[in-house]
């Protein structure tokens, strides 16, 4: 490896200290915890690809469609991803997902229809609409999270 400019390695050390939690929980999950994981930063990459895409003049209906697909196959699939025993180890999850299941599955089941009704504006509707049930998505995100995700994983979307 070259050697680096001494004004830009005390930038990366922070960097790496900031993201060293997150890392170390990645790197020591395993099983379905792992794999919701990947879920997770799949959905939230879609749906950045999706806010990105709604801002242009013309958006690309195409596009936002097939995102939005695998948008909803996740969300789909979410109480399969938090299945019982999967509370413990290198997780996010608050253990509410698990005490408090009622709950969880009830957002765990408007996050997918929301996610349904996004996929199926694509598919029809004029773009304020597919804006609309986009936004009613995103509030999913947070409503979950505010409720199931420990504070640990707070500085994550
Ligand atoms: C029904 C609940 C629920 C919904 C809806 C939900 N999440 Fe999550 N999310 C969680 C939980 C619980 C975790 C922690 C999982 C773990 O660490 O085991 C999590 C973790 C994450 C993570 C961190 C993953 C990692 O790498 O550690 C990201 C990013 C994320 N969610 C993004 C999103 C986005 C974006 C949306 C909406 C488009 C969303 N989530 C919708 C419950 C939800």
């Amino acid at each position: 490896m070259a050697v680096m400019p001494a004004r830009i390695r005390p930038r990366l050390a922070a960097l790496a200290l900031l993201m060293a939690g997150t890392a170390a929980a990645h790197e020591a999950a395993t099983g379905i915890v792992a794999e919701r994981m990947r879920a997770m930063e799949d959905i939230a990459a879609q749906a950045k690809a999706i806010e990105r895409a709604l801002k242009a003049s013309s958006p690309d209906a195409a596009g936002i469609r097939a995102r939005a697909e695998r948008l909803h196959a996740h969300a789909h699939d979410m109480l399969r991803m938090f299945a019982p025993g999967s509370d413990h180890g290198h997780t996010f999850a608050a253990p509410e997902v698990w005490t408090r299941r009622a709950d969880f599955e009830r957002l765990a089941h408007a996050f997918d229809a929301a996610a349904e009704g996004l996929l199926e504006a694509a598919h029809t509707k004029a773009v304020p609409d597919v804006r609309e049930r986009f936004a009613s998505v995103r509030r999913q995100c947070l409503d979950c999270h505010e409720r199931f995700r420990t504070p640990g994983a707070e500085r994550r979307p």
